[in-house]
């Protein structure tokens, strides 16, 4: 049998051998919860106030606790904090370095609590700060988008079906779709929220504690809206960070999309946008090349947070109530989609008001691919062709446009007449792709005072509701 060197440790008492160093640093994961050393503080230092309220904490052991974890938090901040993986997680560190500073008043501080809930919520007041900042974040980029949908409100560019040529639409309104996608997943961030801030402390290992423990007032001084109804759900649920995930994956989705245009916007085929060179890098065997690295990189690190999500579901199937240590394992894909949730937007919403748009090459392009086909077959039935038919001879007159290489606006009016004896001089007016986008001048549509409606909205659902 091993020496037990185990009786540094709280729960060393029980151990007869030390632990295998292998398994030490296996089970460890002071390695990587550091990173919630001052969410574990602030509980700790709201758990003693509270046990100093209901009298199991002396005011003195209260003050000089609350005093010794600020040491504590100060230390770690500078960097001067010795972490220890013998003491494996956040949550020993930090007490056993309280005891060695403060003496007995530290070793009562864990009276009434568990690190099962101390975890669960330092996990949750980690959470709640970072989705604060995303949405930040997300906002940041909406109102990015909203400049360029301001400026770009008359800016003509094909839009697309099947990456095929479809109909003229305005670049403004193009960005507002973006906006949209943008605007829901900051609704499901708040949502996400509520369900964040609800506080697992006093729930200690499983089924409570024996101390006469007030959870409100804990839960008050945290911020939390409301102490957990259950305790054995308390310190057993994730599904709050599977649900963060789910939404990064959302938004992350969503930037993925937005990515693969300005990608194929910004090559030589596409020609429709020029992105800045601090967003871009070259190629070092090829001279002439500027790399869309930035939309790239955000397209594959979406990837990365998709994954984290199945992760987590499957960590989560098959675990009984209530704690197991596999929960232990939320931390790195939990931490890595707010870190790549985070950097994405924060390089989508520097990148995306220096976007230039080259609206010459762009109007050509909707120009250039029968995008009016549908204006024409709306204008012959405004003079009574039922639509069917309209559709037929529309199709007629892209053929013959087809095989003498000309759009429907360059044909003469004598030859559309041929196909359609009600087709005036007035036609030529919907054939132009400003015609088409001005005709959808009703609400959510692409005509440029629509957008600039549109925009005015959006900056007033932005200022009113945070949503
Ligand atoms: N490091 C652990 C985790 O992240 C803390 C809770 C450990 N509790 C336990 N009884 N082993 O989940």
């Amino acid at each position: 049998m091993t020496e037990n060197s185990n009786t540094d440790k709280p729960w060393g008492g029980r151990f007869s051998e030390s632990t295998d160093a292998f398994v030490e640093a296996f089970t460890a994961s002071v390695n990587f919860d550091r990173r919630l050393y001052q969410y574990d503080i602030q509980g700790s230092q709201a758990h003693a106030r509270m046990l100093a309220k209901v009298g199991v904490l002396s005011d003195a052991e209260r003050d000089i606790i609350l005093e010794g974890l600020d040491r504590i938090g100060q230390a770690i901040a500078q960097g001067e904090f010795e972490w220890s993986v013998r003491l494996e997680d956040v949550h020993m560190n930090i007490e056993a370095r309280l005891t060695a500073l403060i003496g007995e008043a530290g070793k009562k501080l864990h009276t009434g609590r568990s690190r099962n809930d101390q975890v669960a919520t330092d996990l949750r007041l980690y959470l709640r700060e970072q989705i604060d900042a995303v949405c930040a974040e997300i906002r940041r980029l909406q109102n990015g988008l909203l400049l360029i949908a301001e400026r770009e409100a008359e800016t003509i560019m094909p839009g697309f079906t099947h990456l095929q040529v479809a109909m003229p639409v305005t670049f403004g309104h193009h960005m507002l779709a973006w906006f949209e996608n943008l605007q829901r997943d900051h609704q499901r961030l708040l949502e996400c929220r509520k369900r964040v801030n609800i506080m697992p402390l006093g729930a200690a290992a499983l089924a409570g504690t024996s101390f006469p423990i007030d959870r409100h007032y804990t839960a008050k001084l945290l911020g939390f809206d409301c102490p957990t109804e259950n305790s054995l759900d308390a310190v057993s649920d994730r599904d709050f960070a599977i649900e963060f995930c789910s939404c990064a994956a959302l938004v992350l989705v969503h930037l993925s999309r937005f990515s693969e245009e300005l990608i194929l916007w910004a090559s030589a085929q596409f020609d429709f946008i020029d992105l800045p060179d601090r967003f871009c890098t070259g190629s070092s065997i090829m001279p002439q090349k500027k790399n869309p690295d930035v939309p790239e990189l955000v397209r594959g690190k979406s990837g990365r947070v998709i994954g984290h999500l199945v992760g987590l579901l499957t960590l989560m199937k098959g675990q009984p109530l209530a704690y197991n240590k596999d929960n232990q394992e939320d931390k790195e894909p939990l931490f890595d989609s707010v870190d790549t949730l985070l950097g994405c937007l924060r390089a989508f919403a520097d990148m995306v008001p220096a976007l230039q748009v080259r609206t010459e090459s762009m109007r050509r392009a909707a120009a250039s691919g029968y995008a009016t086909a549908t204006d024409l077959a709306d204008y012959l039935v405004r003079k009574g062709v039922a639509f069917r038919d309209a559709h037929e001879i529309v199709g007629m007159a892209v053929r013959a446009g087809i095989e003498t290489g000309r759009d429907l606006s360059e044909m003469q009016l004598a030859e559309l007449q041929s196909l359609s004896p009600v087709i005036q001089s007035d036609v030529f007016q919907v054939l132009t792709v400003e015609g088409s986008v001005s005709a959808r001048n009703h609400f959510g549509g692409t005509a440029p005072e629509q957008v600039r409606a549109a925009v005015a909205r959006a900056r007033n659902r932005l200022r009113d509701s945070g949503n």
